[in-house]
């Protein structure tokens, strides 16, 4: 049997991380940006994520990270695909939510083959699910912003507190529903703290639009694998005060330009595909993204 872990703290996301740099292909759902982004961007959720680790002497194998009840992130070394029905049977064990679903992207056939044959079936597009996109470095446009507006990279503005607070005030309103109710982001000074200490996080490469007012009006977080030469996108978003003035265009090509500078070839985002929500997808194509594979969500139901 191969020996396993459960999640134990920060060092074991930066061991997961390993694999998925060294495994890292357009084939793979994640990057180790998604990891930093999504595991730090709120205090204390650790509880509620059943992670396991799956090893060999210091390297990791495997990973399983289960979500919300019953959706699995996970990354296989593909040397040991012997290791899919280990992680699988260990979800489908731990899980608590009657439905099981999980992802692979449509551009890996052996991924498809293997959710099929342990009894997975594939959503339909009526249900959310993310594209990946990417654009190259070369030919970046200048970033054009309207009077009075600047931008900042964290390195400048340094305040998590600030960061923190222009992250809320993007994701309380969803694009196109601006006049709703806005929701609340758990994303605190604190939380930001924890995403400006994970690896590989950059505060050259954390991006914000500060208005005349000194509001932080947009923001788009870069994050760098200097392995690939990849820079992830992960999260961006506009104030919805301030929608519709291209500042989520600047704030992301002000991004890039770094990224570029920083050595990387290549950016990545990962949009909704879904005709529920479409702003997204258009902002990133007008930036000259195109789509280079989609998640294909596959579900089946839990067997007691
Ligand atoms: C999506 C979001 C970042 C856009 O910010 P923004 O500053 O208003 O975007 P811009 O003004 O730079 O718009 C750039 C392009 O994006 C697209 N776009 C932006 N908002 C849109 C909307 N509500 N509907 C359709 N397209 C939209 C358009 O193509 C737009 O170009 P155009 O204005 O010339 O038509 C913002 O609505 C937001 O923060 N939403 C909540 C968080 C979120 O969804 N983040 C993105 C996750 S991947």
């Amino acid at each position: 049997m191969t020996p396993f872990r459960d999640y134990a703290g920060p060092q074991d996301l930066r061991a997961m991380q390993a694999l998925t740099q060294h495994a890292w292909s357009l084939r793979s759902p994640f990057h180790i940006g998604n990891l930093a982004w999504e595991r730090f961007e709120h205090v204390g959720r650790d509880p509620e994520w059943p992670t396991r680790l799956w090893l060999d002497g210091g390297a990791v194998l495997a990973w399983g990270w289960i979500q919300a009840g019953g959706h699995l992130y996970f990354h296989i070394d593909p040397g040991r695909p012997d290791l899919f029905d280990v992680v699988l049977a260990w979800f489908e064990t731990t899980a608590t939510g009657e439905i099981l679903t999980t992802v692979v992207l449509d551009n890996d056939p052996d991924g498809l083959a293997r959710l099929a044959g342990r009894g997975y079936r594939a959503l339909g597009d009526d249900h959310p699910f993310a594209l990946k996109m990417s654009r190259s470095l070369e030919d970046l446009p200048p970033i054009v912003l309207p009077d009075g507006f600047r931008a900042l990279s964290m390195a400048q503005v340094q305040n998590p507190e600030r960061r923190a607070l222009a992250h809320r005030n993007a994701w309380s309103r969803i694009a196109g529903r601006e006049a709703d109710p806005p929701g609340r982001s758990r994303v605190t000074g604190e939380s930001y703290r924890q995403v400006m200490a994970a690896f590989p996080y950059r505060p050259d490469l954390d991006w914000v639009i500060e208005a005349p007012d000194g509001r932080l009006a947009a923001n788009a977080c870069l994050w760098l694998d200097t392995v690939h030469g990849t820079g992830l996108f992960e999260p961006v978003g506009t104030d919805a005060d301030f929608r519709r003035m291209g500042l989520a265009q600047a704030v992301c090509l002000s991004g890039l330009h770094a990224l570029k500078a920083a050595g990387a070839r290549l950016a990545l985002v990962g949009p909704r595909g879904d005709e529920g929500y479409p702003a997204p997808r258009a902002l990133y194509g007008g930036l000259g993204f195109t789509a280079y594979a989609r998640d294909i969500v596959h579900a089946r139901k839990r067997l007691d």
